[in-house]
């Protein structure tokens, strides 16, 4: 019998098993390169490059309590006192068009608990917290494999964005006063994230926020924030190394009298003239038609409507 609730600091180490339970080959990223590496010679951040914040008891004790902290909810599927699956479900506002948006960022079972109910058990509490917290939707960004799991547990594709590469020259360069910033949380409220949507705007700009202590190997980055042509916006400007890309993500304080494409534009130019520089990011599917940039991949949201 599956339980689900949500988690606490006590859960870490056993969330971190649940995780380490599908490691594929481990890799460490030096300035060369990536290699093969062996657990002994990685170190928390790198740990971080194989697989995110719940690859060791120190990063995913930080993530976990950042969440608890920030009112998100991460939860625990146990099957008596042992824990065999976590979801991660984050909720935040995102302005007049899309509103209170619920997100499930993660969702991971572990490998030999697979296949009989617990990713079924996590997604409900999911829906039934996305209910009590009045969300209408719940959407995910489903990998390949998943995408079998999301169908048969009531999600449906949504929305396509697609990954570009784009440069300064690709667009006219914009009117715009912008300056350099250190945003919290409460910042991104009503924003909606127009560029570089890869999870949802507030999933974001929490991954963002989230800082390791002398974990560089990880990117860097700034966010600046200010007006493009009347429209108010938060930009972040990330060099990743390991992905030898600049990443861009653009949040806009949104209107119901302009068009979302139209937003994401303004966006895109003006984060294109901060980081004066090519960058890869994710643009809705409308706006990728309108650039001449190359489209490197297709990113699809799937949502499950939830009944009030
Ligand atoms: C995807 C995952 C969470 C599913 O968890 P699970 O506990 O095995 O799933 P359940 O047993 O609750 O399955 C629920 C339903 O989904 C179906 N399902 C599960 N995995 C499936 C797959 N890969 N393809 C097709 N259907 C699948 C099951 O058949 C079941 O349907 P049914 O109730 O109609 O028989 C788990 O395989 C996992 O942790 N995978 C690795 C991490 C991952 O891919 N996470 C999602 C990232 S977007």
């Amino acid at each position: 019998m599956v339980q689900v609730e949500v988690a606490s600091l006590r859960h870490v180490s056993e969330i971190v098993e649940v995780h380490h339970s599908d490691l594929g080959p481990l890799r460490a990223w030096t300035r060369g390169g990536w290699r093969e590496a062996s657990p002994e010679e990685l170190d928390p951040c790198r740990w971080v490059l194989n697989g995110g914040p719940w690859m060791s008891v120190e990063t995913c004790a930080i993530h976990i309590n950042n969440l608890l902290l920030r009112g998100q909810t991460p939860m625990v599927a146990l099957e008596g006192d042992r824990v065999v699956g976590e979801a991660e479900l984050i909720v935040g506002d995102e302005g007049c068009r899309r509103g209170l948006v619920a997100h499930v960022s993660v969702i991971q079972v572990h490998r030999d608990f697979r296949g009989r109910g617990v990713g079924r058990a996590l997604v409900e509490s999911a829906v039934e917290a996305t209910r009590d917290l009045g969300a209408r939707t719940l959407t995910v960004v489903p990998e390949d494999e998943a995408k079998g799991f999301y169908g048969a547990t009531g999600f449906r594709p949504a929305e396509r964005w697609v990954e570009v590469d784009v440069s300064p020259g690709d667009l006219p360069d914009p009117k715009m006063e912008a300056g350099l910033a250190s945003p919290d949380l409460e910042d991104f409220e009503g924003m909606e994230l127009v560029v570089g949507r890869y999870q949802s705007g507030v999933d974001v700009a929490l991954s963002l926020l989230e800082r390791f202590a002398g974990c560089d190997v990880l990117g860097t980055g700034k966010f600046w924030t200010g007006a493009v042509e009347g429209v108010e916006f938060i930009s972040h400007v990330r060099d990743v190394p390991f992905l030898g890309a600049r990443i861009v993500y653009a949040w806009v304080r949104p209107s119901s009298r302009r068009e979302r494409e139209l937003e994401a534009r303004l966006a895109l130019s003006a984060s294109l003239a901060l980081a004066g520089s090519p960058v890869r990011t994710l643009v809705p599917e409308g706006l990728a038609d309108q650039l001449r940039a190359a489209r490197r991949r297709v990113v699809e949201f799937w949502a499950r409507e939830v009944a009030p």
